[in-house]
């Protein structure tokens, strides 16, 4: 099974240096289906074109999300894969389909659309705050701080839970990285104090319904079937996760390439009707996420490779949102490039549930961030994370002049 390329996506390293688009090209070009060795696993599949990553994404009865999960490394301990397989992100259908319906009972466009007056007053409020002290870490300040405001919103979590809940996600998704997560006991501590509050709040909810996503969650009927505690403490635990530091990482790398681009951070600037098709550009050319999982259920042959039944594949996002074969000059960041079919919210079964509150938080920050300031100039290199899974940005230090 040896390729004659000799490619390495695994190095944090790398990814903390910037994300290696050329390997990546390389791949796409030469060995869009190449075997990647591993040195701590038996290696995997990498998948950098287009048409491929949505070929195997909608295809979970060969391409399993529930076999092993959608991480890279398979998870070891038997009751730590029972319990991850119970989120919807880990599940194939017919099981998926039904949870999927259940919880997306939550997400409705007319769910999402009455959000925005509570998304702009916090992101007011942060953007008023950060504008004052002028200088300022653009991340906590404001990429951050507004996505984990809006799901605890969302799900009725106390205000004194929240920040914590910010520090927890981080602790869960960023462990690549040892400033964010230090030991090896950091991820696991942060589950247990993250399901703990689920639970406290599961309680609440059951006893005394109030108007938000948790109490909606644990009513919705689902073809005669209704969440279990344990399935929303699961759901919880990862929706802190999925919205969190990828939205977050979304708005602050869009912001960077925005200031890379100055041109076209004018535009937006005189011109708030291009945001939407902006938000768009910055996921295509910034994904949050660099790949996510899926493993073979049989042996499978694609462009010309034998895929074994057990062997694993990685999708990886930002190789497939700059295939030359979908994107016309797909390196060519451009606010108003229609259509935009990037593939940063997934496709098919497990499209981003999310998607449209992503968009909707987006929008408006970058709304308030533009009604609010003159001009952004940067005080630092923004500091990488250090992990090959999360595009993301830990400090962006810059002066915020206000209007
Ligand atoms: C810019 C921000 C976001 C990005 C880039 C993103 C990306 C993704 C991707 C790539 C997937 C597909 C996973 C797969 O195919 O295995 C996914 C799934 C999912 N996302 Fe997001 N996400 C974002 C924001 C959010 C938000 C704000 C929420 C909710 C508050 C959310 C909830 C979910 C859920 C529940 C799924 C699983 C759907 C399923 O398995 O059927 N995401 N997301």
């Amino acid at each position: 099974m040896s390729d004659q390329l000799h490619v390495d996506l695994l190095p944090q390293s790398i990814w903390e240096e910037a994300v290696p688009y050329e390997a990546l090209a390389q791949l796409r070009r030469e060995a869009p289906v190449y075997w990647h060795e591993e040195p701590d696993g038996p290696g995997f599949w990498a998948i950098t074109r287009h048409a491929d990553i949505k070929q195997i994404s909608k295809d979970p009865g060969r391409f399993s999300s529930h076999e092993a999960g959608v991480s890279r490394l398979d998870l070891t301990e038997p009751m730590e894969l029972a319990a991850y397989r119970q989120v919807v992100i880990a599940m194939d259908p017919p099981e998926h389909g039904q949870l999927r319906g259940l919880i997306s009972k939550a997400f409705t466009p007319r769910a999402i659309n009455g959000l925005e007056p509570a998304i702009r007053e916090i992101a007011q409020k942060a953007i008023r705050a950060a504008v004052e002290r002028r200088e300022v870490d653009f991340v906590q300040e404001y990429a951050a701080a507004i996505p984990m405001h809006v799901i605890s919103e969302m799900m009725g979590v106390p205000e004194d839970k929240s920040l914590r809940l910010a520090e927890m996600s981080s602790a869960l998704i960023d462990d690549q990285d040892p400033e964010i997560a230090p030991t090896a006991d950091s991820r696991q501590n942060a589950q247990i104090e993250t399901l703990t509050i689920a639970m406290e709040l599961a309680q609440r909810e059951l006893a005394d319904p109030g108007d938000n996503l948790t109490a909606r969650l644990l009513q919705a009927e689902f073809e005669g079937r209704r969440l279990t505690e344990g399935e929303f403490g699961m759901f919880f635990l990862f929706l802190i996760v999925a919205g969190n530091e990828t939205t977050r990482t979304a708005m602050t790398g869009g912001l960077i390439t925005l200031l890379d681009h100055p041109d076209q951070l004018a535009a937006i600037h005189n011109d708030p009707s291009l945001i939407p098709r902006a938000v768009e550009e910055t996921l295509r050319y910034w994904p949050p996420i660099h790949h996510f999982r899926r493993t073979a259920m049989c042996d499978v042959e694609l462009r010309g490779r034998q895929i074994r039944k057990g062997d694993k594949a990685l999708m990886w996002y930002p190789a497939a949102n700059r295939d030359e074969s979908v994107f016309d000059d797909p390196d060519r960041f451009d606010i108003r490039r229609t259509p935009n079919d990037h593939l940063s919210f997934g496709f098919g079964e497990h499209f981003c549930l999310g998607a449209s509150l992503a968009r909707l938080e987006l929008r408006v920050m970058y709304e308030e961030l533009l009604r609010h300031v003159s001009e952004i100039v940067p005080l630092a290199k923004p500091r990488r994370l250090r992990s090959n899974l999360i595009n993301g940005i830990k400090e962006m230090r810059v002066e915020l002049r206000p209007k």
